[in-house]
């Protein structure tokens, strides 16, 4: 079969390396795609914008492409699914009725409500004066959020009520996430350790992928402002198995029951951000409605199973009876950002020093060939991927392979892991 992955980030070099390794998959296309999988040989490049829904059907019908799967969420939110559907196209993403999941947050937190599935207090608001007062009820920290897809950067954590007030006016009256921001949620912080939890569901049925972690913040000890994503492990160790068992009885069962309730079939992939406390209770801090990145970089190094495989049993609504497997090694996944990300961020550096010989994966995202080599083109520029039979020893894989790229301007963590391996060594008791 031949597969269209839609995107241009390190997620969709992810899930296309991984589609080609599918003995079932003779070609895997990846629109636009970025340097990285330009370099690829065993995937192909197409110029074809993620919301030209248009420009990505006529090209699947013209190639003969079983399985369109959809990496980025703009697409989903704007229903490219139901553009595909109606061309009778096997296209894996959720429709954009079940894509308000990441949507809208007052959308989640009220469906949430509605079904009892744990979550921080919260309300939602579209003018200043009750949000800021709702704000000083619910004590400090208080986390304000933007409604709408603000890529990862509409969340403030403030510590004192000052930042509260700003964050408040900045997205209600300064509008700085335009639409996105004209109404906020303001919502309790939970205390814990954040995990992530993705399933890949069928509408009725979900098989769960190995769990992950990632870090949000630009610097290292999780300061600084948040990103998408500076790196990522797999598995969290945060969650154990009875843990994985409660998120799956808590949070992703009731959701779907939930959904189909609502006349709404989840099929695609369902990222649950979750906040797991001290006593291991579950409580959900976003919805994705796609894989995440970068956790998707880790996954798919330990994942055994055929992607292509589960993927078009997902769409046709059989995936009762299917199970992933996953190698017993950690993996681990370092982001390297270009200077000044997550604001306004350099590009067009040249990037050397990708001939990585030993068991490292580089996955890119903000990079682009061009005729002076490989530049970069985004604020993430790329990931290097390891596997370890430890936190601790693929974060050292990664890290001695990270040391022979270099661009200018070029800025990662050198933490990613921590807490893992801090848990690893016992020093964190739980
Ligand atoms: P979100 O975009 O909703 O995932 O929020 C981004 C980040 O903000 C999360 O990954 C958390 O680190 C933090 N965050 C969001 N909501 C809360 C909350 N209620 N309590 C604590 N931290 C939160
Ligand atoms: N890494 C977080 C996300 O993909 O949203």
């Amino acid at each position: 079969m031949k597969i269209l992955v839609v995107g241009s980030g390190g997620r969709e070099h992810a899930l296309a390396w991984k589609f080609a390794q599918s003995e079932r998959v003779s070609e895997v296309f990846v629109a636009p795609g970025n340097g990285g999988t330009a370099l690829a040989r065993n995937l192909t490049n197409v110029d074809i914008a993620v919301m030209d829904f248009k420009g990505l059907s006529d090209f699947a019908i013209e190639q003969g492409i079983t399985l369109t799967v959809v990496g980025p969420e703009a697409p989903l939110v704007a229903g490219i699914e139901s553009h595909f559907v109606a061309l009778g196209l096997k296209c894996l993403a959720p429709s954009a009725d079940a894509a308000q999941l990441e949507g809208s947050k007052t959308f989640t937190k009220n469906f949430l409500a509605r079904y009892n599935i744990p979550t921080a207090q919260y309300e939602s608001f579209q003018s200043v004066g009750p949000a800021k007062r709702y704000a000083r009820t619910l004590g400090l920290p208080v986390v304000i959020k933007a409604d709408g897809l603000a890529a990862g950067k509409g969340v403030v954590v403030a510590q004192t009520t000052a930042q509260a007030d700003l964050a408040i006016e900045d997205m209600l009256s300064r509008n700085i996430f335009g639409e996105a921001g004209s109404r906020v949620v303001v919502e309790a912080f939970l205390p814990g350790e954040e995990a992530s939890f993705i399933v890949l569901a069928d509408g009725a049925n979900y098989i769960p992928f190995a769990t992950s972690q990632d870090h949000k913040a630009i610097f290292d000890g999780d300061e600084g402002p948040n990103t998408g994503g500076m790196g990522a492990y797999s598995p969290a160790p945060v969650v154990t198995d009875p843990i994985a068992s409660r998120i799956c009885r808590q949070i992703i069962e009731p959701t779907l029951a939930g959904l189909l309730d609502e006349g709404i079939h989840y099929t695609g992939f369902l990222y649950a951000g979750l906040m797991i406390d001290q006593t291991g209770a579950p409580s959900v801090i976003e919805f994705n409605c796609r894989f995440g990145d970068p956790e998707t970089q880790p996954v798919m190094m330990r994942l055994e199973s055929d992607l292509a495989e589960v993927c078009l049993a997902a769409v046709d609504h059989r995936l009762e009876g299917h199970r992933l497997e996953f190698s017993d090694s950690t993996a681990l996944a370092v982001v390297v950002a270009s200077k000044g990300y997550p604001e306004a961020y350099e590009t067009g550096g040249v990037i050397t020093g990708l001939e990585i010989e030993r068991g490292s994966e580089v996955f890119h995202a903000g990079t682009q060939l061009t005729a002076d080599g490989l530049q970069v083109s985004g604020g993430r520029v790329l990931a290097v991927a390891a596997l370890g039979d430890s936190v601790l020893a693929a974060q050292q894989a990664v890290y001695q392979d990270l040391e022979k790229i270099a661009f200018d301007g070029m800025h990662f963590r050198r933490d990613i892991g921590y807490r893992a391996i801090a848990r690893e060594a016992n020093l964190i008791d739980r």
